[in-house]
This record gives C-alpha cells, sequence and structure tokens, in this order.
C-alpha cells in the first residue's frame, strides 16, 4: 500500500492520488520535529503570536481555495466548509492571543529566605491525529495551541480528508513558522496510533475520533506515561420541554442535528419533547426537514451533503431499519430516503422514538431525528443521561429555574440551552465519560501542552 487515492464523497471519483509516507521517513520527522522543539521553545511568546497572526491572515485570504478543499474530499456544502475555515482560522486568533498569556506565579514561601517561582513550560513534540468530519478545524484546534504554547507537532490527518490539513500546513510555513515545526504525514490511523505511542521523542498525543480508537491509543500511550488529550464520540440529547419557544427549538434542532448530514460528534443523535408539545414539534420539524436540499457540497443552496462514504450510509440505513422495526414512524420512506443513491440519504424524522431502538444508545452520524414524547421532566434528564457518552447535550426551556436544574443535572462536557450551535474557539470543549478527557478552545484548550514547572530559590 503505498498509494492513497482521495475521493470526492458526492462521485465517488478520485481527486487526488497522495503517496503514504514510509516509517522511517515518519520517524526522521518526528526526530526533525525535536530539533525544531528545541529552538521554537526559545521563539518569545510575542513572536510566536506574530506567526499564528500571519497563518491566520493567509488562512483567511486562501478562504475559498480551502473551503473548496473540504467541500470536494469530505462532502459537507460549500457555505458549511466557508464557515468551517471562519471556524479554523477562530482557532488560530484565539491562540495567538493566549501564547501571550501562560503566566506563571510566585507562592510565598515558609521561610524569609526562600522564594518559589512556578511556571509553564511546553510538552514537547506533539503526535495529532484528525478526523475527516472537520479537516481544518480539527486541525488548528490541535495545532494553534501547541504551536502557541511553544511545542512542535506532527498531525496524520484522517485518510479520506488530507488535502485540507496539507495546505493549511504550506500556508503555516508560508506565514514563517519553521517548517519542521508544523508537520503533516500521510499513514493510517493504526500505523499512527502504534508510530506515536511508541516514540519516545512524542511526549503529547491528541486525538479526535471514535471511542474504541482512543482506547486503544490511551492504552498504547499508557505504556510511556505520555500525555494524552481525547474528543471521542458522542450521543448528544435534546430535550425540548412544554415552555420552551417552538420555533426556535426546531430550528436550533435542525441547526444541530443537520450540520455536516449528521456527521459531528456534537450532533443530536437523540430527541425527547413533552409530550404536550410533541405534535407540534414533530409537524413543524418534518416540515422543515423536508425543505433541506440534498446534494453535492458544490451546488448552489445545497443544504445537506453526502455521508463520507458507503460504511456510514449501512450504518445509518441499519439503523433507520431497527427504529422502523420497533414502531418509528418514519417522515418518508426508506425507498426516498435512499433515492438519490450514492452516499447520499436524504433527511428524515423518527416520530414515536422508544428507547429500546439503537438510535436512541448508538452514535448515528447520519441525517436522521429520532423524537421521542416524554411526560416528566426527570425521566427525560435520566434517558438523556443513561449512556457511557457525555460529551454534548441540548435543551429548550424559557424558565430559568428549568433551565439552570436540567443544566446541573446533565452529566455532559458542552451543553447547549437554547441554543443549537455552542461551539467556539473561545470556550472549552469536551466530554465526560467515554466521551474523553482534556478540553480544547478557551483558556483551557493550550493547558494539555504545557508542563508546570516550580524553583525553590534558597538563600544566596
Ligand atoms: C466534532 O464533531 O468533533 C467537532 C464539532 C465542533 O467543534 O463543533
Amino acid at each position: 500500500m503505498t498509494k492513497l487515492e482521495v475521493l470526492n464523497p458526492a462521485t465517488n471519483e478520485v481527486i487526488e492520488t497522495l503517496e503514504y509516507t514510509d516509517e522511517a521517513t515518519v520517524n526522521k520527522q518526528i526526530e526533525k520535529a525535536h530539533d525544531a522543539f528545541l529552538s521554537w521553545r526559545e521563539v518569545d511568546a510575542h513572536t510566536r503570536s506574530e506567526k499564528l497572526w500571519a497563518w491566520s491572515k493567509l488562512i483567511d485570504e486562501h478562504k475559498e481555495e480551502l473551503a473548496e478543499l473540504i467541500t470536494k474530499e469530505g462532502g459537507k456544502p460549500l457555505k458549511e466548509a466557508l464557515g468551517e475555515v471562519d471556524y479554523a482560522r477562530s482557532y488560530v486568533d484565539w491562540y495567538a492571543e493566549e501564547a501571550k498569556r501562560l503566566y506563571g506565579r510566585t507562592i510565598p514561601a515558609n521561610s524569609a529566605s526562600k522564594k518559589i517561582i512556578v511556571q509553564s513550560f511546553p510538552v514537547g513534540v506533539v503526535g495529532a491525529i484528525t478526523p475527516w468530519n472537520f479537516p481544518a478545524a480539527m486541525i488548528t484546534r490541535k495545532m494553534a495551541p501547541a504551536l502557541a504554547a511553544g511545542c512542535t507537532i506532527v498531525c496524520k490527518p484522517a485518510v479520506q480528508t488530507p488535502l485540507t490539513t496539507i495546505r493549511l500546513v504550506e500556508l503555516a510555513h508560508e506565514a514563517g513558522i519553521p517548517k519542521d515545526a508544523i508537520q503533516y504525514v500521510i499513514i493510517s490511523g493504526k500505523d499512527a496510533g502504534r508510530i506515536f505511542t511508541e516514540s519516545p521523542i512524542i511526549q503529547k498525543i491528541t486525538f479526535t475520533g471514535s471511542t474504541p480508537v482512543g482506547k486503544k491509543l490511551i492504552e498504547g500511550a499508557a505504556s510511556s506515561v505520555k500525555n494524552v488529550t481525547m474528543e471521542l464520540g458522542g450521543l448528544a440529547p435534546v430535550i425540548v420541554h412544554n415552555d420552551a419557544n417552538i420555533d426556535d427549538a426546531v430550528d436550533q434542532t435542525i441547526a444541530t442535528k443537520f450540520r455536516n448530514a449528521g456527521q459531528t460528534c456534537i450532533c443530536a443523535n437523540r430527541i425527547y419533547v413533552h409530550e404536550d408539545i410533541v405534535d407540534t414539534y414533530v409537524d413543524k420539524l418534518i416540515q422543515k426537514v423536508h425543505e433541506l436540499k440534498v446534494g453535492n457540497g458544490l451546488d448552489k443552496g445545497v443544504d445537506v451533503g453526502p455521508l463520507i462514504n458507503q460504511d456510514g450510509v449501512d450504518k445509518v440505513v441499519h439503523q433507520i431499519k431497527d427504529a422502523e422495526a420497533k414502531g418509528g414512524q418514519l417522515s418518508r420512506s426508506l425507498d426516498e430516503i435512499e433515492s438519490l443513491g450514492g452516499n447520499f440519504l436524504k433527511p428524515v424524522v423518527i416520530s414515536n422514538a422508544n428507547q429500546n431502538m439503537e438510535i436512541m444508545h448508538k452514535e448515528t452520524f447520519g441525517p436522521v431525528a429520532p423524537v421521542m414524547a416524554y411526560a416528566d421532566l426527570d425521566d427525560a434528564i435520566k434517558m438523556a443521561n443513561d449512556t457511557e457518552f457525555g460529551l454534548a447535550a441540548y435543551f429548550f426551556t424559557n424558565n430559568y429555574k428549568t433551565g439552570f436544574y436540567i443544566y446541573n443535572n446533565l452529566d455532559y462536557g458542552v451543553i447547549g440551552w437554547n441554543d443549537g450551535g455552542p461551539s467556539a474557539a473561545h470556550a472549552p470543549f469536551g466530554g465526560m465519560k467515554e466521551s474523553g478527557y482534556g478540553r480544547e478552545g478557551g483558556i483551557e484548550g493550550i493547558q494539555p501542552y504545557l508542563e508546570t514547572k516550580y524553583l525553590s530559590i534558597g538563600d544566596m
């Protein structure tokens, strides 16, 4: 296996053929990243910040080109891809600023002749493994804080979507970030996991992807006690309470559910709606969902692109069939859902959902919205928490007491209250339970790239 064919999921055509990086070269690149680390960590924070700003500027100047690459290799509609480029850039901007705010502190010592100073130092060379669903944003969310902290980074992008990474890294070099400080390798996920976890040089591994793969990486990293950040699977619940604004709840549910054709870790997976309003909510949801235009993301007006590949389609179709067999009511027939062929599925709402359905317990990664009615809010919260995942959750209520009650009782790291789009570079994104550990974004997102050192100074 020496060649990687990058496919367009809308057409299944090969858009680029790349050489895989052989293992000896990957190891050489990691060594070079270490050499680069020894000088990059000495670059003052203001200069690092300026280089990140220069990268951000170039990303902005190449926004259309990057967005087109994202759509071609990942399938998401162009307007969403343009939004992703802005989102990706916002991480570079945020960490360009945070680079200058890595404050230390002094601690009052227990003797007048002593002084204790605490400072943060970069952890070293970082190995990053990124997913296909956000080919730009998941790169910058890892690379920008790593570089800001003074680390160097070797990234293995998803084999489905390497082209955006390659272009982003080229732009970083053009911006003056040293060549060996930010690198990519084209290898399989399995090889990356083995090489990164076994490397004595790599000090930190950051991964976004599935929980099973994350567990393997954690196991591998444990043998050399490597620092890891894991952003893993989700199964986001949505609770719509009877005092919610139904129209807003429908719009925001669509925003979270159908972003990237339902292929994000924080997409709504299951929707619990109070029985007083469930019929109205479902009617309004179906009407708007059926208006969504499905097609090649490069075509004008498309809202929902293809799924990433046939495996993705098969998994979603299996969940739809399972839900129908267990009493779910499909808003359009399976034939209609599959009518466009290829990797396309028309979005569907499944009403009358229940907890026995697979879709209520397994990540879907597709444009399917199952809705289940509830009578008691505590039951809804219990069902929402009844999962090994704890990444994102959403709820809708216009009562602040109810809102804070739900917020306090949901075991999730990212929560949207009347908000289907909570992600932001300035907020700490990450999950509880088997959704991983560590946070990306916000002031928290640079900490995983830093080690704390303290110095106790005695009398001179
Ligand atoms: C993800 O799905 O992993 C990321 C979603 C986001 O950053 O909004």
